[in-house]
């Protein structure tokens, strides 16, 4: 008879189904907003950071990344594709797991799914950016790309920057249908517009979150006047980006991690000289954030192992005194530490 694992072996293990489960018990803006705070806390300790540019595997059809770091106690990693061909396909664009440990024995602490978790940590991140680079006061937003982040986009800038106005554009017009659906009982305003032209027309926030594989330019130079916060995430990958770059000439950029940036954001177009800002710099004091009404602020997002480490901690700290999780028997760990293949022979 095999033994039973021992008590090691067990890691809490939160299913896609659990993990809707806590965000409707918590409410998904309470989440939105602990979760801002929560990357922003780790922003605010940046220092202590393993940081690289992630690991990524392109591919024709898209893109396979890992995105580990670590701050000394715990360590994190996360899996997630982008493939912007795959709704087609009946599949996600983006979808991914993630996992917690501890630096001290290398031991799991928890695995998690990471696609619901990634829209909510990548919606948290743009309104943590907001809320130091957008004109004070901001109302109206544009959201353009309805695809699976646009609801998380817009709820968290309701939450965390006071919006009050989305108005939804996409190509695909039942995307945006989608979106409007979604978020007709959110309190916010709804308003589907045509284009995109139409749909920045008095937003202070222009986020652009369109997937496709490709230099594509959603936002031309003459679209965007002063006093706008600019906030692209569909950008994010070697020969994918979304802005023109003549927007990026007149902007103040701000980017996660400039040395993965410079590789996958907006800013690849621009040459090496282009200067940026790390947004950590703003929290800490050694850079501004917006320093007038008329600037135009770019947050060039493309996602970074912090947000997720945020992330995972935020969800491994709700889970105490709830169901939210299942265990797992996910490490082999023998009574005696040395006598795995005992361990092993006691199964056969
Ligand atoms: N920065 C980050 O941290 C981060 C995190 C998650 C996703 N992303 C990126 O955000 C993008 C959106 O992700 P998703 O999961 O919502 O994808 P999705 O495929 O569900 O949605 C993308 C939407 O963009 C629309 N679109 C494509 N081209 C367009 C155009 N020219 N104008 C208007 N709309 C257009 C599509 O019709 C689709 O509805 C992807 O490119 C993804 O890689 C970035």
């Amino acid at each position: 008879m095999p033994s039973a694992p021992s008590q090691l072996a067990y890691i809490p293990f939160v299913s896609v189904e659990n993990m809707m489960r806590l965000v409707h018990n918590f409410g998904i803006e309470t989440v939105l907003l602990e979760l801002t705070d929560a990357v922003e806390a780790d922003y605010r300790r940046w220092d202590l950071f393993e940081k690289s540019p992630r690991l990524a595997s392109h591919s024709k059809e898209g893109v396979i990344e890992l995105m580990p770091t670590s701050d000394g106690e715990a360590f994190s990693f996360k899996y997630v594709n982008g493939h912007p061909s795959n709704t087609a396909k009946g599949f996600q664009t983006v979808a991914a797991f993630g996992l917690l440990a501890r630096v001290d024995t290398g031991y799991p602490l928890m695995l998690t799914e990471m696609t619901l978790l990634t829209a909510l940590r990548t919606a948290a991140t743009s309104a943590m950016a907001a809320r130091y680079l957008a004109p004070e006061h901001s109302r109206v937003m544009a959201m353009i790309g309805n695809g699976a982040q646009a609801e998380f986009q817009a709820l968290a800038m309701k939450a965390v920057i006071g919006v009050e106005e989305v108005r939804l554009y996409d190509i695909d017009r039942s995307a945006t249908e989608k979106t409007a659906r979604n978020l007709a009982d959110s309190g916010l305003r709804i308003v589907s517009c045509s284009s995109a032209q139409d749909a920045i027309e008095g937003a202070q926030i222009i986020t652009t979150c369109t997937a496709d594989k490709a230099y594509a330019t959603i936002l031309t130079d003459n679209m965007v006047g002063p006093g706008i916060h600019i906030n692209a995430i569909g950008g994010d990958c070697p020969g994918k980006t979304e802005l023109h770059k003549d927007i990026l000439a007149r902007a103040e950029t701000f980017v996660e991690f400039e040395p993965q940036t410079r590789i996958e954001g907006e800013i690849q177009q621009m040459d090496a000289s282009y200067p940026v800002t790390e947004f950590w710099k703003v929290l800490s004091g050694d850079a501004e954030g917006r320093t007038n009404a008329r600037q135009i602020t770019l947050f060039d997002s493309v996602g970074f192992a912090t947000e997720d480490f945020s992330a995972l901690r935020y969800v491994y700290s709700k889970l105490p005194g709830t169901d939210y999780f299942q265990h797992i028997d996910i490490l082999a760990d023998p009574d005696d530490p040395r006598d795995l293949f005992g361990m092993l022979q006691r199964a056969a």
